[in-house]
């Protein structure tokens, strides 16, 4: 798919500090990025360098302390609680660096759940989406384990096929490969690599594996809190 120029995600001048007790960390201190519909994006940084908080504050899952983050055209400042719900269930896939996955649903129903409130002609063709996300991922023979009864790395594919499946506009996947092994992190990675070519979706993605930076389109460096030029 060619590259359009619309904006899916613009930071401008975003500051995030928490506040614990007296003690003020502030954690992000000034940042500008930029990511376009279909750009395939990854963010680099050293262990808390808040590579996370940037995610979160890209999924509406947090809020920054000054500045403007824009995700599809809208100022999440500006959208209320309602409106941000459904930013984050209809245009965000996220993948937890520690995966979320509901201990009391299968592997299944953990994908299924992502997408029960999302538009699907039939209960069937949201089933069949699962499984087909779940397969993916390689995982169709264990779709009715507990995350309980999966390995680390089988819960982590668990969270991919889930952000996957809704196939949305944004997919932030915060450490998506951390619990695999070099083989099996490579066809993840390549199977975001395909969806992003075959759905225009875009993908920011927290990594450290540095063999990443060779098939991303783009690069990008936290350092304590600002982004490398
Ligand atoms: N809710 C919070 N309250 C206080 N401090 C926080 C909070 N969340 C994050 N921090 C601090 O912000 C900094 C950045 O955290 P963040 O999780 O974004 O780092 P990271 O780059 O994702 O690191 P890692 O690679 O280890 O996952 C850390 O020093 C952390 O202690
Ligand atoms: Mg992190």
């Amino acid at each position: 798919m060619s590259k359009s120029n619309r904006s899916i995600v613009q930071l401008r001048d975003v500051f995030k500090s928490f506040k614990t007790g007296d003690v003020v960390t502030e954690v992000l201190k000034g940042v500008d990025m930029d990511l376009v519909e279909s750009e395939f994006a990854v963010i680099f940084g050293p262990s808390g360098c808040g590579k996370t908080t940037l995610l979160n504050l890209i999924g509406a899952l947090d809020t920054p302390t000054s500045g403007s983050v824009m995700v599809d055209g809208q100022e999440l400042s500006q959208m209320g609680r309602t409106q941000l719900t459904a930013f984050r269930r209809d245009k965000i896939g996220f993948i937890f660096q520690a995966y979320n996955l509901l201990p009391t649903l299968t592997a299944l129903e953990n994908v299924e759940a992502a997408l029960e409130l999302l538009p699907f002609p039939s209960q069937k063709a949201l089933h069949q989406r699962a499984i087909e996300y779940l397969d993916r991922v390689e995982l169709k023979d264990k779709a009715d384990k507990f995350p309980a009864q999966l390995s680390g790395g089988e819960q982590q594919r668990v969270a991919v096929a889930r952000a996957l499946a809704k196939q949305p506009l944004l997919v932030l996947a915060d450490e998506p490969t951390g619990n695999l092994d070099g083989a099996m992190g490579e066809r993840i990675i390549g199977l975001m690599r395909k969806l992003n070519a075959e759905t225009g979706t875009t993908f920011a993605i927290v990594s450290h594996n540095a063999g990443l930076a060779d098939t991303a389109d783009r690069t990008i460096r936290l350092h304590y809190g600002e982004i490398m030029k």
